[in-house]
């Protein structure tokens, strides 16, 4: 199923490794088309109206009854975790998990993946957070070349990995919660075809808004304003992609500078896990860079603001507590549920089913 070599595989460029990835995992926003992204969030609606219904909920607990996952997430995690948690049980399945590489065989010498292919011999299913941003796609290829397959649908196939986070470079399933809160935001204007988007903050080393971005491909004409101080501005592998994709975008100096013209700003906090910082000590968001009530002043009045959250100073306190339908950072959260009950519905095959059985009890 996989013909080369781990190394071989790790140095392929992205492009190339989404080639082998198919629907087998999830591990790259570039492997998703605009028709993965609407069947995404259809079903992520789906799954939140049958969870309305009594009949909706039983259904949808017994789908993953006998299935087992693994929540590996050995780099600090709140939200992803508790919510691929949540929709797992939402599903039915059996939950273990690791979250301390200290206390599990890795801390006696063994390799990811011997401990991966260690883990696939019990679970049928492993989402992984990881400060290595190989580690996901070590998992891949050993999930390839392990013998253990599971049946999905009467075909075989090789225990999914998803990425909960990749290092600095990818968090693929963050993306799709967001352009599902984005399309649910401009739902009656037309989508987010046309939209222009500013993602302000540690753009750099930010998993989140580089994910977001690789996505961006798959709308016609939007525009991204990239807002950072320089040392923390976008990559040029991301305005690469962008270029190569015809998606327009421009770096900015501030918020202000682009406030106005925004149809959402997607802020992000500064990545200083990566620095070496004396402990507990955090580095301040500049002044340019810090969300204010005077900017939600100044924001199109149908616009939004979303954050993938954890924040720090990065959104004036203020901005947290107003009653404000754009201020849409605790909605986009719960929706991080929703999109994790699809992407994980999907990757076993129950799409059909969740949208029939709505229909059904639903109407
Ligand atoms: C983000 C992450 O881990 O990359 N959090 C999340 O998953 N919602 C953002 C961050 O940590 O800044």
């Amino acid at each position: 199923m996989i013909d080369i070599s781990l190394a071989d595989f790790l140095s392929l460029p992205d492009s190339a490794k989404v080639a082998y990835i198919k629907d087998f995992g999830i591990l790259y926003a570039q492997q998703f088309s605009r028709r993965d992204l609407d069947a995404y969030c259809e079903l992520a609606d789906a799954a939140r109206d049958l969870h309305k219904v009594p009949a909706g909920r039983e259904l949808m607990s017994s789908l993953l009854r006998h299935r087992m996952v693994l929540n590996f997430f050995v780099q600090p995690s709140s939200r992803t975790f508790m919510s691929f948690n949540t929709a797992q049980a939402f599903l039915g399945m059996s939950r273990m998990s690791v979250r301390d590489i200290n206390i599990s065989s890795m801390s006696k010498g063994e390799s990811l993946v011997d401990s991966v292919r260690t883990f696939i011999s019990y679970v049928d299913m492993v989402v992984m957070r990881h400060s290595d941003e190989n580690a996901a796609a070590a998992a891949f290829w050993t999930a390839m070349k392990a013998h253990r397959r599971i049946e999905i649908h009467g075909q075989e196939r090789p225990v999914p990995i998803i990425s909960g986070g990749s290092g600095t470079k990818q968090h693929p399933t963050q993306s799709l919660l967001d352009v599902y809160t984005l399309q649910k935001s401009f739902k009656e204007r037309g989508g987010i075809d046309g939209k222009t988007i500013m993602l302000v903050g540690d753009l750099a080393r930010g998993r989140t808004v580089r994910s977001l971005a690789y996505l961006m491909k798959n709308y016609k004409d939007v525009k991204l304003y990239f807002a950072a101080p320089e040392k923390y501005q976008m990559l040029d592998d991301i305005l690469q992609f962008l270029d190569d994709n015809q998606v327009k975008w421009k770096k900015i100096g501030s918020i202000s500078e682009g406030i106005e013209q925004a149809d959402a700003v997607y802020m992000t906090r500064i990545q200083d896990e990566y620095d070496e910082l004396a402990a507990g000590t955090h580095e301040k968001a500049s002044d340019d860079f810090v969300f204010t009530m005077e900017h939600l002043g100044r924001m199109k009045s149908d616009a939004c603001l979303l954050h993938p959250l954890p924040k720090r100073d990065e959104i004036e306190i203020e901005v947290d507590y107003v009653n404000d339908r754009r201020v849409m950072y605790w909605r986009q959260e719960r929706n991080g549920m929703w999109m994790r009950v699809a992407i994980i519905a999907r990757l076993f095959g129950l799409d059909g089913r969740i949208l029939s059985a709505q229909q059904e009890l639903c109407g």
